[in-house]
């Protein structure tokens, strides 16, 4: 679905993103953690082609994406639906105008959209705000309004950038458990978060980046503790805790088997280049194989 192929992306002296390998499969739940500046937004930019790397490949739905002409990026994005941390509605049109515009900008038929948007509303369980603006709705109605936007055109991969950040806890899990749904549905989810009891709490793939690295990738918990002992080595939102000794010969080990599905040959968390999950030969086949293989 999405690999990153040895990306790199800086901005002047700041480290975007460094020489990052990342396979995320078809119907996968990633979230990608790490502290402030870490380089999360810089790689969903990336995505969307908001940006463009410095050097490496960037292959999305088996289509090199580094190499896409500037005319087929609104091509690219429809594939793509964006949840965002402060909602981004349309104050001045209702629930339902704000998902039909997402259709309306992609020129779908007006039967087909008077079908999907109050589908979706039911999805989201805000049917019956169809009418009403964004500001008389709660934060967390607007964020299902948000996330009904994201999905009615069904994108192939959701991204939301902190999409509970501005929720309260019980408002932000049942956020969660929406965007789960959608993932079992099939749609694939990358979400950035710093919301650690969720993650800790959902048992998904976390992807950790930290000044630009990708330092951790594996099933679990936000930040990660080593095996023996209850010492945080690294949490996300402070960065490497230097006190702690890292064993990562130890660690190696338990990672190469912890993430066997999704195919990593090798897995460190030294800040190296060495210790990048190697995606060269994935991008290769898909790229050969054509999208319509990939997809299947
Ligand atoms: N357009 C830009 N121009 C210059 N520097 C940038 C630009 N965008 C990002 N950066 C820098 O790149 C680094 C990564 O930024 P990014 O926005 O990806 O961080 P983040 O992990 O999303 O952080 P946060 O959790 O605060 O949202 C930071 O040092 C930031 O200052
Ligand atoms: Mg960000």
């Amino acid at each position: 679905m999405v690999i990153f192929n040895n990306v790199t992306k800086c901005f002047g002296d700041n480290s975007g993103l460094i020489n990052a390998s990342v396979h995320i499969h078809r119907g996968d739940f990633v979230f990608l953690v790490g502290p402030s500046g870490a380089g999360k937004t810089t790689f969903i930019r990336l995505i969307l082609k908001e940006l463009d790397p410095d050097s490496g490949k960037i292959v999305l739905s088996g289509k090199d994406i580094t190499k896409l002409p500037r005319r087929e990026i609104p091509e690219l994005r429809q594939k793509i639906g964006m949840v965002f941390q402060d909602f981004r509605l349309l104050e001045k049109k209702t629930v339902y105008e704000n998902v039909a515009f997402a259709m309306e900008v992609i020129h779908k038929k007006k039967k087909e959209i008077k079908q999907r948007v109050p589908y979706v509303l039911k999805l989201m369980d805000i049917e019956d705000k169809a009418d009403r603006y964004p500001d008389e709705l709660s934060a967390g109605e607007q964020q299902r309004v948000g996330i009904a936007r994201a999905i009615v055109n069904q994108p192939r991969i959701l991204i939301c950038d902190e999409p509970t950040g501005n929720l309260d806890p019980a408002t932000a899990m049942d956020i969660m458990s929406l965007i789960e749904q959608i993932n079992v549905r099939g749609t694939t989810v990358l979400m950035v978060t710093h919301a650690k009891d969720i993650v800790d709490r959902m048992k998904k793939r976390v992807v950790a980046i930290d000044k630009g690295y990708i330092v951790r990738d594996e099933e679990g918990s936000y930040g990660f503790r080593q095996e023996d002992s209850e010492e945080e080595l690294y949490d996300p939102s402070v960065g490497y805790n230097p006190e702690v000794n890292i064993d990562s010969s130890a660690m190696g080990g338990k990672f190469i088997e912890d993430s066997s599905a999704y195919g990593i040959r090798s897995q460190d968390f030294e800040k190296s280049e060495d210790n990048q999950r190697d995606t060269t030969s994935i991008v290769d086949a898909y790229l050969n194989a054509g999208e319509e293989f990939y997809d299947e």
